[in-house]
């Protein structure tokens, strides 16, 4: 079958188009089309996303998008005529896109000269995310089932970022169900959530803990901005970070082969790593899985307020910002893959880019692996880069594995956007 998908739940507007095959317990996928629209350099202008911002910024691009997508997927043809749109069929549509007349206008223009391509269900993000971004997706997915009379299945951003990780480089791969990879964890960090879900079977989560106030995006994003970094900050941090991590393996190697200034050398490094900032590691003894990066923010707030930092010093606070999160991230999701005795885990969400966690994490499950805590062969996927963040073909993904669920929509009318849906 072939599944569309949309996406636009936050700042990206997303379509893809797969088609899958299910040979017993293999799911095989093949990508006939993926493209994004990004609305970051709009976003960067002021620092963050803002909702109605992101909503008409969706409006004016989707349908182009979709365009695009039919094309590389081969779907796209036109009528030499356009097909009339009678006046029932017209007044349905309006009522869908009546929040959106942008979008309503581009659809009867362009939809009425297309025709039907083979597309067997419309997947779409219904949660969670901005609200009224969401609704771009949804109305867009309704007005197609509805014009096209194709099937919807909603789905939830998260299930789709811990789908993300299947895809690798080729345009096809396969899910095989029996893989074995249960009892499973996904720590899941983006810019509005920080959670660790348990995972014991296809589709089965159950939420072990979450952050109490920040997520560790979004903690990335505001400490980017009080050090004047543009928005996205995790990247910006990181790439601080890397650099502050490097010029410090340079130092150390300078006074390790230059021995005879070693005396002069070494004081003089230790004076500088004795100045080095530190920061709380928050909830990294509390015996639950939460977390919680809002007084790690206001540290930072108050290390800026107290010292009069230069240019030159900031790679130091992005480096220690960064350790803090990272370190608690990963030692909480050890501690679970302990005590859950876990066989795969998957980190996924706009976070799970980072560098620095992905070797952190990759370490510390190696070493868990080498010890005796565990008697599980652990594997650990992160998603490939371009699938770090949002997209439409981990929204594919899910979806297809919803409608093998039977969690299609059986009346379009009643879905809904959900800002705070949970797994
Ligand atoms: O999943 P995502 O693209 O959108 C949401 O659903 O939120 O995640 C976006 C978040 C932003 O907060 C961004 O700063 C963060 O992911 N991010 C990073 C990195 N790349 C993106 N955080 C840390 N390090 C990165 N390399
Ligand atoms: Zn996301």
């Amino acid at each position: 079958m072939n599944i569309l998908a949309i996406e636009t739940s936050c700042d990206e507007t997303a379509i893809a188009v797969v088609v899958v095959k299910n040979i017993e317990s293999k799911v095989n996928f093949k990508i006939l089309g993926n493209n994004i629209s990004s609305q970051i350099k709009i976003h960067t202008q002021y620092g963050g996303v803002f909702p109605m911002m992101a909503k008409r910024e969706h409006t004016k691009n989707i349908f182009n998008v979709f365009k695009k997508v039919l094309r590389e997927a081969n779907l796209f043809s036109t009528y030499k005529k356009d097909i009339k749109l009678s006046a029932q069929r017209n007044k349905e549509l309006n009522k869908i896109l009546e929040k959106e007349p942008k979008l309503y206008d581009n659809f009867i223009e362009g939809i009425t000269k297309i025709r039907k391509p083979k597309i067997d269900a419309i997947a779409v993000t219904i949660g969670p995310g901005l609200e009224p971004a969401l609704w771009v997706g949804i109305n867009f997915a309704k007005a197609l089932s509805k014009y096209w009379d194709i099937p919807i299945i909603p789905v939830n951003h998260m299930e789709g970022h811990i789908f993300s990780i299947f895809p690798k480089k080729s345009k096809s791969f396969v899910i095989n169900k029996k893989d074995g990879l249960f009892p499973m964890l996904s720590l899941l960090v983006s810019g509005g959530h920080t959670e660790l879900v348990l995972i014991k079977d296809w589709m089965k989560y159950k939420k072990i803990g979450q952050t109490r106030d920040d997520a560790a995006g979004e903690a990335f994003d505001k400490v980017a901005r009080m050090l004047g970094l543009p928005y996205p900050g995790g990247p910006e941090i990181s790439r601080l970070a890397e650099m502050e991590r490097k010029s410090e393996d340079k130092m150390l190697d300078f006074s390790r082969s230059d021995s005879s200034s070693s005396l002069i050398r070494g004081p003089e490094k230790s004076n500088i790593l004795s100045k080095q900032v530190h920061f709380p590691r928050p909830m990294i003894n509390s015996k639950d899985y939460d977390f919680s990066f809002s007084g790690l923010k206001t540290a930072v707030l108050y290390y800026l307020r107290d010292n009069k930092i230069r240019e030159k010093d900031k790679p130091k606070v992005a480096k220690e910002f960064e350790n803090a999160v990272v370190e608690t991230l990963v030692y909480k999701t050890i501690k679970a893959i302990r005590e859950y005795q876990i066989k795969t885990l998957i980190v996924g969400g706009g976070v799970s880019a980072n560098r620095y966690l992905q070797k952190m994490m990759k370490e510390e499950v190696q070493k868990l692996k080498l010890s005796s805590l565990t008697t599980q062969k652990i594997k650990i996927y992160f998603p490939s880069k371009k699938l770090t963040g949002d997209n439409a073909l981990m929204i594919a993904i899910a979806g297809y594995f919803q409608y093998q669920n039977k969690k299609m929509a059986k009346n379009i009318n009643l879905i809904k956007a959900k800002g705070n849906l949970s797994l």
